[in-house]
């Protein structure tokens, strides 16, 4: 029996606007089961997501390969929807990796990168479901450069996943046309040096570097108000690291093992409607799997 699984991601890692993303501990699970005549997709995410060849994963499959063989799939996972957790990359990457295994496409993990970087229109997600840990990615447009961020295990993302959504699009729409050169400089200044203090393992600097974002969160803040609460609460017990997962609606704060027990009881007052989950970070990436 095939197993494709594939992360969560958390894009943006703060100030790496489009170009960083770390892979995290929520999957989405695909099992091939038999051959069939047509497509029989069983899923527990009600009756608006299809269950036959309309099936999104099955059409970004379709694009690689076509005339691939109808089969009986399971799908599950616990990546909340539209909620800046990458489901729609791991969606994308299911279905890359269904075709490339069940059309016998060959296809390595860099075309299988560009493929998925030119459906998502960005690499920050794709790059680390398929990597796992963290990963700086660049698309021209053409190709996409790539290369993985040093993450320790020790680290956590505790998660505030809203109940409500907030659309990609919308969230895009709400960023400025143009950015101040000065103001970008800085903005780009601070990613660089986040990306370089994880890879030299001066950790403290990176968390706090985490959460310094200069090119999106501002104009995102009215959508996602609990942003500026949690962020809050997280520097006043000495959390730097909280930052907009990805276009959000997710607040994450990037913190040590032994800090999470404590921003969740700071957080508790708060008495905020949606769920909180500590994470932890995926180091695999995707994952294919015969049984
Ligand atoms: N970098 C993207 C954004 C991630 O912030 O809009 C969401 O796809």
């Amino acid at each position: 029996m095939l197993k494709i699984k594939v992360p969560a991601t958390s894009a943006n890692l703060g100030p790496g606007f489009d170009s960083l993303g770390v892979a995290l501990s929520r999957y989405l699970t695909l099992t091939v089961l038999d051959a069939s005549d047509d497509w029989q997709i069983d899923h527990p995410f009600g009756t608006d997501v299809p269950t036959d060849g309309d099936n999104y994963i099955i059409k970004v499959a379709k694009q690689l390969a076509p005339n691939l063989t109808p089969h009986q799939l399971h799908i599950s996972s616990d990546i909340p929807f539209a909620r800046g957790l990458g489901s729609s990359s791991a969606a994308i990457l299911a279905g890359l990796a269904l075709a490339n295994e069940l059309a016998d496409l060959g296809l390595n993990d860099d075309q299988i990168l560009l493929k998925a970087t030119e459906l998502e229109g960005h690499p920050d997600n794709v790059a680390p479901a398929l990597f796992g840990g963290a990963v700086a990615a660049y698309y021209d447009g053409s190709q996409v450069a790539h290369a993985p961020i040093t993450i320790p295990d020790s680290l956590r993302v505790l998660t505030y996943i809203p109940p409500y959504a907030v659309k990609t699009a919308d969230a895009r729409a709400a960023l400025p046309q143009e950015m101040d050169f000065k103001q970008a400089v800085k903005a780009s200044a601070i990613s660089n040096v986040l990306v370089a203090s994880f890879n030299s393992n001066k950790l403290d600097q990176a968390l706090t570097l985490v959460g310094q974002d200069q090119f999106h969160e501002a104009a995102r803040a009215h959508l996602v108000p609990e942003l500026g609460q949690i962020r809050q609460i997280a520097h006043d017990l000495g959390f730097q690291g909280t930052y907009l997962s990805g276009a959000g609606p997710t607040v994450a704060t990037m913190l040590p093992e032994g800090g999470v027990a404590q921003l969740e009881s700071g957080l508790a007052p708060l008495k905020l409607p949606g769920e909180l989950v500590a994470l932890t970070i995926d180091q695999w990436g995707l994952t294919v799997t015969t049984d």
